[in-house]
């Protein structure tokens, strides 16, 4: 059986929850503090042991390669200056296995997934989306991997999700729990309604395919919202071949939506050494000036009921 040592990473989608910040500019590069959430994500992936790393690009494209690419001029600056913490930093972006393709029309994530056949030859291997922050104390990849060493077959990240937002998803119809936190599914559902959806359990950002997948993909009619959806080709798969959803219980983080993005860059801010304290003192500053106005709004309500 082959080891998984391949990945890609979508990030050609419109950003319309983003916009207009994602006009001219791929939400995969929006900064958590300091660093693109594209960045963390090629962390997961090389923490998780893959080895080559496929960017399925779209119209921004060159911010992102540029990203990973050498920047002679920055870089002899910082050593002419002597901040060797900051060159350290910028030569942490380049030499990786990075390779982009373009996908020249947005036309859904199974369609970005399917540039990357050639890329991905007759092997295993993980896809994971461009906006999506997972933290745990194993990387959610690498729980895939793990899974894959010891079943062999496609696995789907999936976390429970409130029952009014399972419209927003992939929903899995989950069959019997095998060994803990891994389901066979039954089918895959893409962005039911809440009075159809068979479970809250929804599809996140991770997912660890066999080849089999770009088959299916080449044959692939528009689902909804009429994209070539990658939940169709998986659901499609799994009639073929068994296809396991593993459930994950760290903290997700959805950067391509507004309240997500700014979620994210607060926990993460707590968490970076040269702001942790400052944002720590304005949180408290400000959660103590909107319980003030909370209270002086009350005493209003209470005199105009008078
Ligand atoms: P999303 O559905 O979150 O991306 O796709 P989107 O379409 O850009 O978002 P909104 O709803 O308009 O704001 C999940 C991931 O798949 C990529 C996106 O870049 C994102 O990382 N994607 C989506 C593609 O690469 N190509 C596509 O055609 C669609």
């Amino acid at each position: 059986m082959s080891k998984v040592k391949k990945a890609i990473i979508p990030a050609a989608g419109l950003g319309t929850r983003f916009l207009p910040a994602t006009k001219a500019m791929a939400k995969e590069m929006l900064p958590i503090v300091d660093k693109p959430t594209i960045q963390f994500i090629v962390e997961e992936a090389r923490a998780s042991g893959i080895e080559d790393i496929l960017i399925v690009t779209g119209k921004a494209k060159r911010p992102i390669e540029d990203h990973f690419d050498s920047n002679l001029e920055l870089e002899m600056n910082l050593k002419e200056k002597g901040k060797t913490d900051l060159l350290q930093m910028v030569e942490e972006t380049t030499g990786l296995n990075l390779h982009f393709i373009r996908q020249s029309h947005p036309l859904g994530l199974g369609h970005a997934v399917l540039q990357a056949k050639s890329f991905v030859g007759n092997e295993p291997f993980v896809v994971m989306l461009g906006d999506d922050l997972m933290s745990d104390d194993i990387p959610l990849t690498k729980q895939l991997i793990n899974n894959y060493d010891s079943i062999h077959a496609s696995t789907i990240a999936v976390m429970e999700v409130p029952e009014e937002d399972v419209s927003k998803y992939g929903i899995i119809n989950p069959g019997e729990e095998v060994q803990k936190d891994l389901y066979n599914v039954k089918n895959f559902v893409e962005k039911p309604s809440q009075k159809d959806a068979p479970s809250n359990l929804a599809i996140i950002g991770r997912y660890l395919l066999t080849p089999e997948i770009f088959e299916v993909l080449e044959k692939q009619k528009p689902g909804a919202g009429g994209e070539i959806q990658l939940t169709d080709a998986i659901d499609t798969l799994n009639k073929t071949q068994r296809v396991f959803a593993h459930k994950f219980t760290g903290i997700r983080y959805d950067v391509g939506d507004k309240f997500g993005y700014m979620k994210t860059s607060i926990e993460y801010g707590l968490e970076h050494p040269q702001i942790k304290d400052d944002l720590k003192d304005l949180i408290i500053e400000l959660g103590a000036k909107l319980s003030k106005e909370d209270e002086k709004k009350a005493k209003k309500e209470v005199k105009k009921d008078k």
